[in-house]
């Protein structure tokens, strides 16, 4: 099939890339000339693991990127909205969205045809069928469900997981104004023979979508507030309480072999830090206002934000039972990315921590594999100087952080047996083993 998809960030390309795998043509559309020259050359312009070789494979033949979006419609059947819903403290910011669709409109008034148009980016319930089809009738002069369709299909990949987990998804939804319009997106997945595809309607959709997200967020701000309680008593380890909580029969299956499959859900109920990323923060707070909108009380959704909001502190209260001034004291953040394998630090949990480190007075260093440059565009090399390597963060360091689980630092116990003086290491996501580590640390684990 030939599809156009507006937007090429996180999700846009890394969909482009991936249909393309699947043998449709893509036409990517977006307004960034330089994005769009990066991805014609068949060079990723984020970091996503796969996306590059995919990149390298299709792109100038089943995968072409262009700003012209008239052009991309009229070349294609199917067009996907993939531009950013930011939260602008009240709802979901739809500026990208409306733009995206007053140019679809236009373009669609100029081309015959049943044209379907895919809202892919993350809206509250009813954005599809009460903005963005109206501006689409408006700007086209033509009629929903006569002369094109509107349909809605979330997408729920993870950064660093992406491109894995777009090529074998769990589900796929498709929302739609009518029958054609779900099954023209229907013959789109045709490629994913396996997967259980569920047909609804727009509003649906995209409250699935928020649903999902919304839950796995309770599960994260749950655990973190029992870690908390945990680290206030004395002898409690929330890991070993979380270990004992998914061997239930209610979350982990035990096999004939009497071996027990951890449930995926299990990485969620763990304690951390705190959940940050383009998604979790944004989505839980569009869903709680846009439950006040409609005076539907958000009670649990707003206190697993405030839980999370308060989360970063916990770094800093272990640190303050060492070191209770922290004028001068140097920390190594480890991980500065939201979660590994991406170089993602949109609402990062390190970035409160950086920030309130630098006011106790504490001396900054940073180590991230990939996520030097988000961070360059967030702190000054006099707030945050970054390490080259790991073993430069440790060195000469009061205190370290672990804040994001990349596999690397599976190697922090081995690099810190060859220090002397021995630093603080806390773990702020409870990776590695306690006993690993002379002075270890962690949240949800009281230690002095
Ligand atoms: N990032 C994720 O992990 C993820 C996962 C699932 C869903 N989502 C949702 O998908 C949507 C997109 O998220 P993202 O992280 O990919 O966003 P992003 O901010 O990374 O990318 C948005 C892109 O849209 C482009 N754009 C803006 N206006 C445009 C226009 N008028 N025409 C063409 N291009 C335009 C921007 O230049 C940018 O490249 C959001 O609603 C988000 O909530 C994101």
């Amino acid at each position: 099939m030939k599809i156009s998809i507006v937007g090429t960030g996180y999700v846009g390309i890394v969909t482009g890339a991936c249909f393309a795998e699947k043998g449709h043509h893509v036409m990517c559309v977006d307004i960034d000339q330089s994005k769009v020259d990066l991805i014609n050359k068949g060079t990723a312009p984020i970091y996503e693991r796969g996306l590059g070789a995919l990149l390298k494979k299709h792109a100038g033949d089943k995968l072409r990127a262009t700003t012209n979006l008239a052009d991309a419609v009229r070349q294609t059947d199917l067009s996907m909205i993939a531009v950013g819903t930011p939260f602008d403290g009240n709802e979901i910011d739809l500026t990208y969205i409306k733009n995206v669709a007053r140019q679809l409109g236009q373009a669609l008034s100029a081309k015959s045809g049943y044209h379907v148009v895919v809202v892919k980016s993350t809206v509250v319930p009813g954005t599809t069928d009460d903005v963005v089809l109206p501006i689409l009738e408006e700007s086209s002069r033509k009629k929903a469900g006569v002369d094109f369709g509107v349909g809605m299909n979330p997408e729920f990949l993870t950064e660093g997981e992406a491109v894995n987990e777009f090529m074998y998804p769990d589900r796929i939804v498709l929302g739609g104004i009518d029958q054609p319009t779900i099954e023209r997106q229907a013959e789109l997945y045709q490629g994913f023979p396996d997967v259980e595809v569920l047909r609804t309607n727009n509003k649906t959709a995209e409250m699935i979508k928020y649903a999902a997200n919304s839950l796995l967020a309770t599960c994260i701000s749950f655990s973190n507030e029992i870690a908390n309680l945990c680290s206030a008593i004395k002898d409690v380890d929330v890991v070993e309480v979380m270990r004992g909580v998914h061997i239930s029969r209610y979350l982990s299956v035990q096999l004939p072999s009497k071996k027990r499959v951890q449930p995926p859900v299990a990485a969620f109920l763990a304690a951390g830090c705190g959940f940050g990323g383009s998604c979790f923060p944004k989505d839980v707070k569009a869903l709680a206002a846009h439950g006040q909108k409609h005076h539907v009380p958000m009670d649990l959704l707003n206190a697993v934000l405030a839980i999370n909001e308060r989360q970063p502190r916990q770094i800093i209260k272990i640190l303050k039972k060492q070191f209770p001034s922290l004028q001068g004291i140097r920390v190594t953040i480890l991980g500065l990315a939201f979660r590994p394998d991406t170089n993602d630090m949109r609402e990062s949990p390190a970035i409160p921590i950086i920030r309130a480190l630098l006011r106790e007075g504490a001396i900054v260093k940073g180590y991230d594999p990939v996520a030097e440059d988000e961070a360059r565009r967030l702190f000054s090399p006099q707030e945050l100087e970054l390490t080259k390597t790991l073993a430069d963060g440790l060195m000469q360091a009061d205190a370290i952080v672990l804040v994001t689980r990349w596999d690397e630092f599976l190697k922090v116990p081995d690099l810190l047996r060859q220090l002397t003086p021995q630093p603080l290491f806390v773990d702020g996501r409870r990776l590695l083993d306690k006993a690993s580590i002379a002075r270890y640390e962690g949240i949800g684990l009281e230690t002095t």
